[in-house]
């Protein structure tokens, strides 16, 4: 036993000795690694940043809110810094000056978009959102005529958004001034908007697979940022248990679920399609691909089905957390939601519903929207570019293919600039006259080529949505200790495994 005892304790301080020996060399070559690969960046007049350790290479910026560790490192690096996450060059942007420099003076050169692993998996290199060059050009151009076409900034968009406001006060009012989380109401009604257009259809409140797959997107876009460690580390998927796996998982999942609906859209307007009457955006692309001149290229089912996705979601979930920001901000300020609902009293009254022109004579509330944006910016590292040449930037060298983040964060959060970036006082908005200003650093819809499509809609929604509700009802925000057993409507709605905090309000009837 003693034998067994004391061999067992050299073998113990053996493998103690050999192991510390082992740590002691891998930090020593860490160290060595990463002091060369400094000096190899500095001879490369990269933009200033981080070193980062080898393999793992700044991978703990996108851990927490990556927009927020990415300003961290502006502030001590500059409004250009570069890093590599993972094996990726990425340089961020951190100043309206700088993301014009690039995105509008250098406009072509970084309209490209860099391929990342969550896009290959949605999006297949097909559709607007994450594909650059001839395609990209030739889509967006169709998108941009589409959207007008099916009345984007017209009456006919405004009658469209209208029948939604009516639904979602409806569902406001039915909640009898009980507590609430307005995140199914809502995101129901914003994406029938967008349905209407792409598909011609639109889904009743209480159809339970249309809040299935609702549910599953809003989870889906949290996780698939472009800041997440999957498409910066994708190996990581592998590792059983690990959370880039769960993550994985889900998006994947998340991916196919809204695949099968747009299929079946497809799949339904190719059965009825009638060349002398496009119902919607859909036989619109169908009618474009049917032309004797069509590029069979860009023009063909599966980027139908691509082009579909990216309108879906993208006019879907940014307007959808847009208002649901705005719910929050506002019951928590209640100065500030008295304030607007007098003006609406004031230049609207109670017989009728706001319309879109009414925003001219509501300069309070056009701010109040404006600072709702600015607080709580839904994309705030936007949609990830890339340079497709190499090129330069205040004097740095920008290799060919670097992965480019406009931190709209950055330019919101800015003390510079604002003063006091961390209160919600949309006040800020008016200068010394009393006259509304537009200021630069606010950019929640980007510059640039890329510049988002879908503005005019999404600010024609975020008007009619929020001073519907707004003249209708006074929204209070609920702690959720104080929550009625049976609360919100939307309990299951919030069993999901990521999401951003949920919140009840209270509605109560106002006319
Ligand atoms: C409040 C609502 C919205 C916000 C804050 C928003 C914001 C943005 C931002 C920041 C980008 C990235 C631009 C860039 O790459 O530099 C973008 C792109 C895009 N947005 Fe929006 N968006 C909104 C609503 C919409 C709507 C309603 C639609 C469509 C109906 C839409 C469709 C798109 C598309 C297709 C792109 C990709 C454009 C491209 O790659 O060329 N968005 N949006």
């Amino acid at each position: 036993m003693s034998l067994w005892l004391s061999s067992s304790n050299v073998s113990t301080t053996a493998f103690t000795c050999t192991s510390t020996q082992t740590i002691l060399v891998a930090v020593i070559i860490s160290l060595l690694l990463r002091y060369a690969w400094d000096q190899v960046r500095k001879g490369r007049n990269l933009p200033p940043g981080p070193v980062g350790w080898p393999l793992l290479a700044n991978l703990s910026v996108l851990r927490r809110s990556a927009h927020a560790s990415l300003a961290e490192l502006s502030q001590r690096y500059g409004d250009v810094t570069s890093l590599y996450i993972g094996r990726r060059l990425v340089v961020v942007l951190s100043s309206y000056a700088v993301i014009r420099e690039a995105f509008v003076k250098q406009g072509d050169v970084f309209a490209g978009r860099p391929q990342l692993f969550i896009d290959d998996l949605s999006d297949e290199h097909k559709g607007i959102i994450t594909t650059d060059g001839r395609q990209w050009k030739q889509l967006r151009k169709f998108a941009l005529v589409a959207l007008r076409q099916v009345g984007m900034g017209k009456p006919k968009m405004e009658r469209l958004i209208a029948d939604e406001v009516s639904g979602l006060l409806g569902m406001f009012r039915d909640t009898g001034g009980r507590a609430f989380d307005p995140r199914r109401a809502v995101v129901t009604s914003v994406a029938n908007v967008v349905c209407r257009m792409l598909f011609g259809v639109r889904y009743e409140h209480d159809d339970a697979d249309f809040a299935a797959l609702l549910h599953d997107l809003d989870a889906t876009f949290e996780l698939a940022r472009n800041a997440s460690v999957l498409n910066f580390a994708p190996l990581l998927r592998f590792v059983p248990g690990g959370a880039a796996r769960r993550d994985y998982v889900a998006i994947d999942a998340g991916v196919q679920r809204l695949k099968a609906f747009i299929d079946a859209h497809v799949g339904a307007h190719e059965a009825t399609y009638d060349p002398g009457h496009a119902r919607d955006i859909t036989d619109l692309f169908l009618a474009e691909m049917k032309k004797a001149d069509a590029d069979a290229e860009v023009y063909n089912v599966e980027q139908l089905k691509i082009f579909l996705l990216n309108l879906f979601v993208g006019g879907t979930m940014t307007t959808f957390l847009t208002i649901r920001c705005s719910l929050r901000f506002l019951s928590e300020h209640k100065s500030i939601q008295k304030k607007v609902q007098a003006e609406l009293e004031e230049v609207i009254g109670s017989g009728r519903l706001p319309r879109f022109q009414d925003r001219k004579n509501l300069p309070y509330t056009e701010a109040t929207i404006m600072e709702v944006q600015r607080f709580g910016p839904v994309v705030p590292l936007g949609i990830v570019h890339c340079n497709t040449e190499h090129t330069s930037l205040r004097g740095y060298e920008i290799p060919k293919h670097a992965v480019v983040f406009a931190n709209i964060w950055s330019l919101h959060m800015s003390k510079e600039f604002w003063g006091d970036p961390e209160t919600f006082r949309p006040e800020r908005f008016f200068d010394g006259t009393g006259s509304l200003m537009r200021p630069d650093n606010l950019l929640p819809f980007s510059i640039g080529r890329r510049v988002c499509p879908g503005e005019a809609l999404a600010k024609m929604e975020l008007v009619l949505f929020i001073t519907s509700i707004l003249q209708h009802f006074t929204l209070t925000l609920e702690a959720e200790e104080e929550l009625p057993r049976d609360a919100a409507r939307g309990k299951a709605w919030n069993k999901k495994p990521i999401a951003p905090a949920a919140y009840y309000i209270t509605a109560r009837v106002r006319c």
